[in-house]
């Protein structure tokens, strides 16, 4: 066994989200939110895109995120699988419509900041320590009927007003924060990502990119307001992340690998240096958007974050004659098939190089901390006969992105941590299936809500026992 080439200090664990997991979407107080209209099967992604309205629950449809895993009952049990494991970070999400039902009340739920602070002493009892984002997935739903959500400057104001709240009830509990995960999502996937739903004929670049602008305003504010309540919060940006390869080296391919890396990275851009990059103006112009700024908003912009933390689960390739019919979506983001890489059951490139690619030119850009905190594979899982899952594949995904992760620290990029994602499975962001498996620990549910719930550790729990009690120095 090797030295580790990672710090002492470095944080190993995993990452869930409430939009996935907690389930209980009607218990404690809490509200609806965007998460729970968008349903499991044909109509999940005309909804996730925005393109239909749904603000009523259908009685013929199944909404996974419902019941999720049932972490809001099971977290006991579930933190305590994390312990075992070693964890000394675990990532999770505050459920805005938990503490803020509607979005727009000055006093938050009481119910729900009991429920979070159950779970961070929960943490804290077993040394493990919290990494929360404030925003995954999830806007409450009046906020979405009554005000547009992210398309209204207004929710500035009930983000940072929610955002507070959590900085000052969780204070001594919760030192490192996240605004909004995969931001860049919001152009992507509108309304799971933002809460935008858009009518006939309306200019889609204006509004998400309108939107984008609010977010960004809110997340820099929502970093001074951390700053303020306790100096030693540390608040990241979440990108979701992997290098756009060029399909070739013609200087057409280039550029169209460059303009996209540009798209999902202007809002890192302006979160991690505190301002619109230069480009921005023609991007803009070429899109027709015209942002609505108001004066003072490049001195809120200034407020940077403190590190930038990412999404990494595959590279992706452009070309210049890229188009609607020769890309597909891999995590959101559309992409050429590379040729050169094989790929997950759900057609998700395998690029652990593009990896150490990916976060030496982060920090080539920012020259800020990285942590990455969310990576994975997603794969459908079996039991043998002696009812144990040996979850191979998925060791060998998770041994050669974190051998990557190391190259990219020996190339000298400081890291702070790793949260696998899904460490116990949850419900699939994109699909909204239960079988799309990333964790070390089996959940018994199926696609169609049946199951006991029950919780099984598979062979990689094991496995990433012994890559944390080594910190990282042993992978076999
Ligand atoms: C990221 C999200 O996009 O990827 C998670 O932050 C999501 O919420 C994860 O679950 C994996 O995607 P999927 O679609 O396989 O769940």
């Amino acid at each position: 066994m090797s030295a580790s080439v990672f710090p002492a200090d470095f944080l190993w664990g995993g990452a869930l989200a409430a939009n996935q997991a907690e389930g209980a979407y009607r218990e404690g107080g809490k509200g609806l939110s965007t998460i729970d209209m968008i349903p499991h099967g044909a109509h999940r992604l005309a909804v996730k895109l925005g393109q239909e309205q749904r603000f009523t629950l259908r009685e013929d449809e199944f909404y996974p995120s419902h019941v999720g895993i049932d972490f809001y009952h099971r977290y006991k049990e579930d933190i305590a699988l994390m312990a075992e494991m070693g964890f000394s970070v675990f990532r999770t999400s505050i459920a805005w419509s938990r503490l803020f039902p509607r979005g727009d009340e000055t006093q938050p739920n009481a119910q729900g900041i009991a429920f979070y602070r159950d779970v961070f002493r929960e943490c804290q009892k077993h040394g493990i320590e919290p990494l929360v984002t404030l925003c995954h997935f999830d806007v409450p739903m009046h906020l979405v009927q009554e005000y547009g959500s992210w398309r209204n400057r207004k929710m500035v104001a009930f983000f940072t007003h929610y955002a507070r709240s959590c900085f000052e009830a969780f204070d001594g509990l919760v030192k490192y924060w996240l605004t909004f995960n995969e931001i860049n999502i919001l152009l992507h996937s509108p309304f799971s990502g933002a809460g935008l739903v858009f009518e006939d004929g309306e200019h889609q670049e204006q509004v998400k990119y309108q939107a984008a602008h609010h977010e960004l305003l809110a997340s820099a504010l929502a970093t001074k307001i951390a700053h303020e309540v306790n100096p030693h919060n540390q608040v990241g940006c979440m990108l979701a992340g992997g290098s756009f390869y060029p399909w070739s080296c013609k200087p057409e391919d280039v550029w169209a690998a460059l303009e996209k890396d540009r798209e999902n990275l202007f809002f890192i851009d302006v979160q991690a240096r505190g301002a619109y990059p230069a480009y921005t103006q023609r991007l803009l112009r070429e899109k027709g958007v015209t942002l609505e700024m108001q004066p003072g908003d490049s001195e809120i912009l200034k407020n940077s974050v403190d590190f930038v933390s990412f999404s990494y689960y595959a590279s992706r390739c452009a070309s210049a004659e890229m188009n609607e019919h020769n890309s597909s979506a891999a995590n959101v983001v559309k992409s050429l098939k590379n040729p050169h890489i094989l790929a997950s059951e759900w057609g998700w490139g395998i690029d652990p190089l593009g990896l150490r690619i990916t976060m030496n030119m982060m920090y080539d850009r920012y020259q800020k901390p990285l942590f990455l905190v969310e990576n994975g594979l997603g794969a459908k899982d079996e039991f043998n006969q002696q009812g144990e899952i040996d979850d191979d594949y998925r060791i060998s995904y998770l041994r050669e992105h974190i051998k990557a992760m190391a190259d990219a620290i020996e190339d000298g990029v400081p890291v702070m941590g790793y949260t696998s994602w899904g460490c116990i499975d949850l419900v699939s962001a994109s699909t909204g299936e239960m079988s799309k498996r990333y964790g070390f620990v089996h959940v018994d549910r199926d696609d169609q809500g049946n199951g006991t719930l029950a919780r099984t550790r598979k062979k990689s729990f094991y496995w990433y026992q012994k890559v944390i009690a080594s910190n990282g120095a042993d992978l076999t």
